[in-house]
């Protein structure tokens, strides 16, 4: 790594601002004299979308694997799995010249229906946090980079480039930013992407609370803050904020600004020098890795189905699945033939190969005889001559498969789903095969949860695919006949309508502005506390086999934040073929200070089983697992008292809990002000202690006022007092306090601030 800051001194003015802007719509700006060279970078996140030509913003690119995408990802829950993906996404990009992989993409499901979910992994920020750090160490321990994007609070495709996301501090620390929190603090992307929107009225390309308050001094970034493309609107403004490098280029004018406000002393040329430190650091650190070795093509069209495999979603199964000895077998849908492994926008990946479905079950399925029908069209018209058919092919065979595929038309980057629906005709198509043949099979290739009221009571199972990869025909295969055993688990809530999901009120918001008015209360925590019916809970996935789990076991029954505690549990496969099972573990605060969910994720293994074996899981919980963001304090918060440990299959189906007593060792400064109410100041131990002695005078000076049923003031009374402020209260004693009440107050304050 060359001397960097011996570089800056020798670079010019004009230099410095130039590398602070893309030269092209991938590529950073060289220094040939100054044996700088380009980085270039290039969209991701679930295959390299490497452009022939480095200034073409079109979406064609050179082949490349396509894998499963995010949404799919999720739910393997499977973190080596990840990693495996990444180094394979690491490979690729060293083939194909690239040196920064513009991906993963870790925005939270607000809402199912945001047409961009498909590229995300989760509505729970942990799960994300986690596969999230697995994806970016497997890609840069090839020495290529990730840009962890959209930072932050990007949720819905609807005017993404302006609205103005209103979030309290709470709910943005524990929602939007933990999982960046937890990638950043423990991956170290190489690069962060700013998002378009703004979050609580400013641009996120010219925040400086999130780009470089939060993200470089207290989570000690330490790599460069990427633009989303044409996401910085005033450089100057952006590079006072923190934001590195503005993408794409060539932005000349925007350079000139650079330059003149560096001339005129609107912007500190150190300011200009920290950005130009940080991208040199990435150049000379991507300059260390070769380009150019080819990749296995074969090998990695293999992983992409393992992957596939591991994370599609067994939903629903009477027992029709896996498929055992059907000599006819209907396949009906186009996306039999036709694999909808992946989706609309910047992630759209031109892939080395397709598996189609139907040609993969044909090698899978010994001698049976598969028909195939049409099903349903391409665009959203209703044709009943499809539905015919495929009626007739149903009743003509043993088994009715339905590969039903959610069109682009109604979910991609860009906009958002107007509803939670199949299309009309594919609705009809589904109920009238299922009338026909009640032995059928739903196989669905979708990026976001979907409701299924209208036809899953005919379908015998239903196997999520997800936006599967270009393999994911092979997996879909594997999983119907039984060669793969399905251990995905979901990694959103599938709601029963749109209207039971927790932004129904706050979406797409008005005059520019969406306000997250559910708080902290998104996916399963909210239907949780709500006690919402979903559809499919959070964790949820079928298995062919079944596991069995003791009563989970911890390391300490009391113990202290420093601590932490080991959670133990033994699965055991109680079936007759192997599987893997997730176990998931969740945290519920039994008395807090504020409202919390009722349960939260905070620990996950995946766990491979033969039959009959028994295997210990071990899941370590630390203080963040217990812990909240106290808005008051402005910090994690975790308080003493009792929590349950609750071990489960899936959000909703908790298999085994124990309660543990943690207890606090931080000593948190008293909130008590001026105003404090005399309940909150009987709430703080301090504050008790304080005021024990005037307490009792309260009791007199409330009777003499309010005349008390003689045995001091009533319950009424209290309560009606307890939310008094205290300087109010004191002043009914009058003339009687020896001082003034404010004196009064400051004296205690000083007490308990001591
Ligand atoms: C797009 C996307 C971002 C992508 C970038 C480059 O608008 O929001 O995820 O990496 O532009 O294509």
């Amino acid at each position: 790594m060359p001397q960097i800051d011996a570089i800056i001194a020798q670079m010019t003015l004009q230099e410095k601002a130039a590398l602070c802007t893309g030269a092209t719509a991938w590529t950073t700006t060289p220094i040939e004299r100054l044996d700088v060279p380009e980085l270039f970078v290039a969209d991701g996140p679930h295959g390299v979308r490497r452009v022939p030509d480095a200034a073409s913003m079109a979406i064609g690119a050179l082949p490349a694997t396509c894998f499963p995408t995010a949404a799919a990802t999720a739910c393997s829950w499977n973190r080596s799995l990840l990693s495996r993906m990444g180094q394979a996404l690491a490979a690729e990009a060293i083939a194909l010249g690239v040196d920064v992989l513009l991906g993963p993409g870790i925005n939270m499901k607000r809402l199912p229906t945001c047409g961009r979910n498909f590229e995300y992994f989760s509505e729970d920020p942990y799960l994300a946090g986690e596969l999230a750090i697995s994806l970016i160490d497997g890609i840069q321990s090839r020495g290529v980079g990730t840009s962890l994007k959209h930072f932050a609070v990007n949720n819905q495709e609807e005017q993404r480039m302006t609205i103005d996301a209103q979030v309290d501090e709470r709910t943005l620390r524990e929602i939007y930013l933990s999982a960046f929190e937890a990638a950043v603090t423990k991956a170290q992307p190489w690069t962060v992407m700013c998002s378009y929107n703004r979050v609580n009225g400013v641009y996120a390309s010219e925040h400086r609370r999130l780009l470089t308050e939060i993200l470089k001094e207290e989570w000690r970034f330490e790599g460069l803050v990427v633009s989303d493309w044409t996401a910085v609107h005033d450089r100057v403004a952006a590079l006072r904020a923190g934001l590195d490098l503005e993408m794409p280029g060539p932005r000349p004018r925007r350079v000139q600004a650079v330059v003149e406000a560096v001339q005129q002393g609107e912007l500190a040329e150190a300011a200009l020098d920290e950005a130009v430190r940080r991208i040199l650091r990435i150049v000379f650190q991507a300059a260390e890795t070769p380009k150019g070795a080819p990749f296995d093509a074969a090998a990695h069209h293999a992983l992409a189905r393992q992957i596939a495999a591991e994370s599609m979603v067994l939903l629903k199964n009477d027992g029709i699945l896996p498929l055992a000895g059907a000599a006819r077998i209907a396949v009906i849908g186009r996306a039999a033939r036709e694999a909808h492994f992946q989706g609309g926008g910047s992630s759209h990946i031109n892939p080395t190969q397709v598996d189609a479905p139907i040609e993969e079950l044909r090698k899978l399925a010994g001698g049976a005889e598969i028909s195939y029908c049409e099903g349903y069209p391409a665009d959203d018209s209703s044709q009943p001559d499809l539905i015919a058919e495929a009626v007739a092919a149903a009743e003509a065979a043993e088994v009715a498969l339905l590969f039903i595929a959610l069109p682009t038309f109604k979910e991609s980057e860009g906009y958002d789903r107007s509803d939670l629906d199949l299309t009309s005709h594919q609705i009809a198509l589904i109920r009238a095969v299922a009338a026909a043949q009640p032995r059928n099979v739903v196989i669905l290739n979708n990026g976001s949860a979907l409701a299924m009221g209208d036809w899953i009571d005919g379908a015998a199972a239903v196997l999520e695919g997800w936006m599967m990869g270009q393999a994911g025909g092979g997996a879909i295969a594997d999983l119907l006949v039984g060669a793969v055993n399905p251990s995905g688990k979901l990694a959103e809530t599938f709601p029963l309508r749109l209207a039971d999901t927790p932004a129904y009120l706050n979406y797409p918001g008005e005059a520019g502005q969406v306000r997250y008015g559910e708080g902290i209360f998104i996916g399963y925590r909210y239907y949780d506390a709500r006690q919402q019916p979903v559809l499919f809970p959070f964790g949820h996935g079928l298995s062919y086999t079944t596991f069995a789990y003791s009563a989970p076991r911890v390391s300490k029954q009391t113990f202290r934040d420093a601590e932490g505690i080991l959670v133990e549990v033994d699965v055991t496969n109680t079936g007759d073929v192997a599987g893997q099972e997730v176990v998931q573990v969740y945290v519920h605060d039994c008395a807090a200070s504020v409202l919390r969910p009722p349960k939260e994720l905070k620990g996950f293994a995946k766990v491979d089983l033969q039959p009959t074996e028994t295997k210990t899981v071990a899941i370590p919980l630390d203080f963040r697992a217990f812990a909240f963001f106290h808005p008051d304090h402005g910090r994690w918060v975790a308080e003493t008292g009792d929590f349950d440990i609750l071990v489960g299959a899936s959000s909703a189906d908790i298999r085994g809990s124990v309660r543990v007593s943690y207890q606090s060792t931080a000593v948190l400064p008293s909130l008590l002000d001026r105003m404090s109410t005399l309940r909150q100041w009987l709430d703080d131990p301090r504050g008790q202690a304080a005021i024990g002695p005037l307490y009792a005078q309260f009791q007199t000076a409330l009777q003499t006022v309010f005349g008390g049923d003689g045995e001091g003031a009533g319950p009424d009374i209290m309560h009606f007092v307890l939310d008094m402020p205290l300087p109010d209260l004191l002043e009914f004693q009058g003339d009687a306090l020896p001082v003034a009440p404010a004196t009064i107050i400051d004296g205690l304050l000083q007490q308990v601030r001591g």
